[in-house]
């Protein structure tokens, strides 16, 4: 089995990955860590527990990590996401924080990747913060994992937090330039602008959400926020996801899952902004090799789609 660490800040995306992964039969799912990001730290926990109530797989560890960046800034996604990263739509059942591991996220990373080197797939879909401490306690982390997927960066300088940036690097654009600068096992990226260009057109939706299934109704009740939100953008100028479905999370993961499912990536040496007055955590590839970086990232360019389409399928089965 492939085995996988999930480091997440759990909004609507994160929670339609983790549930593509536990549909995965071919993927073990060795613990996942929280860090702030979508929602707040708090929320981001609540969320993995209520996923994974949902999905009867609440015997998979759930940490608590990075409350806030490297510097300390406030972020959150409400507009899409819902104040409580899950479209506002509270089950009273939902489990507590006292079902989180005591561990540190952190820590937990640290002792879960050295207790199995060269065999993990780290699959991060938040700002990178939990993973760039990860690095700074342990430098020689990135070489015990097996590789790295990120959600993250953009490939077009198109943001859609700020002008260039995209949410989870300029969420903390000192730890996606930590990861990327001090990451060196193979790291593939799925940034903003390709995750849009690989959206799903709405009647996928559709049947995605028809399915007969517990987890199905609760897509329902999670992603209704974020279809209002996506339906009232629609015509934003120079918008690039608004014509179909993109769960930009989810491209990450598929990927983790079955690397068969991409078709085509750029290798360049990557790096991210972290002083421009306009360009502030933009990800920057660098095609003609002037850092001469040793590490070359795997920025993803195409995927096939109708395996993504089955992934996708399953996650709600
Ligand atoms: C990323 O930001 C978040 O809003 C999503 O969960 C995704 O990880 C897209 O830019």
């Amino acid at each position: 089995k492939k085995l996988l660490l999930l480091d997440v800040d759990c909004g609507v995306d994160d929670a339609q990955a983790i549930m593509m992964a536990l549909a995965a039969p071919n993927v073990e799912i060795l613990g996942i860590t929280c860090c702030h990001g979508n929602t707040t730290l708090e929320n981001v926990c609540r969320n993995v527990l209520r996923v994974l109530q949902v999905c009867d797989r609440s015997e998979i560890p759930v940490y608590s990590g990075a409350q806030a960046s490297l510097l300390g800034s406030p972020v959150e996604g409400a507009c899409y996401h819902g104040k409580d990263g899950l479209g506002d739509s509270p089950d009273p059942n939902a489990p507590g924080l006292e079902h989180l591991q005591r561990e540190h996220a952190v820590d937990a990373m640290l002792r879960i990747v050295n207790g199995r080197v060269g065999q993990i797939s780290l699959v991060g879909t938040g700002p990178l913060t939990n993973l760039a401490l990860a690095v700074k306690m342990d430098p020689s982390l990135p070489q015990k994992l097996k590789n790295l997927f990120i959600m993250g960066g953009n490939m077009e300088s198109r943001g859609n937090d700020s002008i260039c940036g995209e949410f989870n690097f300029s969420s903390d654009p000192e730890a996606a330039y930590i990861v990327l600068n001090e990451y060196t096992c193979p790291t593939y990226i799925a940034t903003w602008e390709f995750t849009c260009r690989s959206q799903l057109p709405w009647t996928f939706v559709d049947e995605w959400m028809a399915q007969n299934s517990r987890k199905a109704t609760f897509m329902k009740q999670i992603f209704s926020h974020s279809l209002e939100f996506t339906s009232a953008c629609s015509n934003n100028p120079g918008e690039i996801y608004t014509g179909g479905f993109v769960a930009c999370d989810c491209y990450a993961m598929a990927a983790a899952i079955d690397d068969s499912i991409i078709c085509e990536v750029i290798k360049c040496g990557v790096s991210v902004e972290l002083k421009g007055a306009l360009t502030r955590g933009m990800m920057i590839m660098d095609m003609r090799d002037k850092l001469k970086k040793k590490n070359k990232a795997l920025v993803m360019n195409a995927i096939d789609l109708e395996k993504y389409k089955t992934l996708m399928m399953a996650a709600l089965k």
